[in-house]
């Protein structure tokens, strides 16, 4: 997680997942007890969240498993790093999977999505508030945004700045629960680390 923290920029993505691609899940999320995929995925379907679904930063796919457990598809992923996707499509769950460098513009048809959700990806290092505005242009109006933000980088940021411009014009129902990263096996100076879950719809 220090390497991944401390990333610059886009390029610093591709290579350290590239390289991390096929251990991720077995080693990274088994021996961490990474828990964020299923808390966005709960908290998106508990809110009445339905597809067609955009998973963004949607690496190996453990939000689309969820997501596809809970019923909800079809579901897309964009991710900036191809092998990460590559173990995402082996999965099966994901209906379209695009590399997609967020900071580069969002691929896609405009108003495409009945819901965005994105576990990970809005932490050190990785995706700040910036890429927002043209992420959410491929939401439709009364789309459902599911999206985890880690606690430091959504206060070392400005995350709330950019929520509070976006609201009653672009979003509403702004709601921010707070939860643990890691399960009880997680180990290391980031076991305790904590993310929002930020959930509202588009306008
Ligand atoms: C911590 S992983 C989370 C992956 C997955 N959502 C999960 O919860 O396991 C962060 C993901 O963000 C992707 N990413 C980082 N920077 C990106 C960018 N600029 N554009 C698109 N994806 C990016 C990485 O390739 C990686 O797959």
């Amino acid at each position: 997680m220090d390497a991944a923290y401390a990333l610059q920029t886009p390029q610093d993505s591709v290579r350290l997942y590239g390289d991390w691609a096929p251990d991720y899940d077995s080693g990274f999320a088994a021996e961490q007890d990474y828990q964020l995929h299923a808390h966005v995925a709960r908290a998106f379907h508990s809110a009445g969240g339905q597809g067609p679904v955009l998973d963004v930063g949607a690496g190996t796919g453990l939000c689309g498993e969820v997501l596809a457990r809970l019923g909800v598809g079809p579901v897309d992923g964009i991710d900036i790093s191809p092998e990460m996707l590559a173990m995402a499509q082996s999965k099966k769950v994901y209906r379209r999977l695009t590399v997609a460098d967020l900071y580069a513009g969002v691929p896609g048809r405009r108003a495409a999505y009945a819901g965005i959700v994105s576990s990970g990806t809005f932490t050190n290092g990785h995706v700040g508030p910036e890429v927002l505005l043209d992420l959410l242009a491929v939401g439709r109006p009364d789309a459902l945004v599911a999206m985890s933000v880690n606690a430091h980088h959504y206060a070392a940021k400005g995350f709330a700045a950019v929520f509070d411009a976006m609201a009653g014009d672009r979003l509403t129902g702004l709601s921010l629960m707070q939860t643990r990263i890691y399960g009880e096996q997680g180990q290391g100076d980031h076991a305790k680390d904590l993310a929002f879950i930020v959930t509202f719809r588009l306008l």
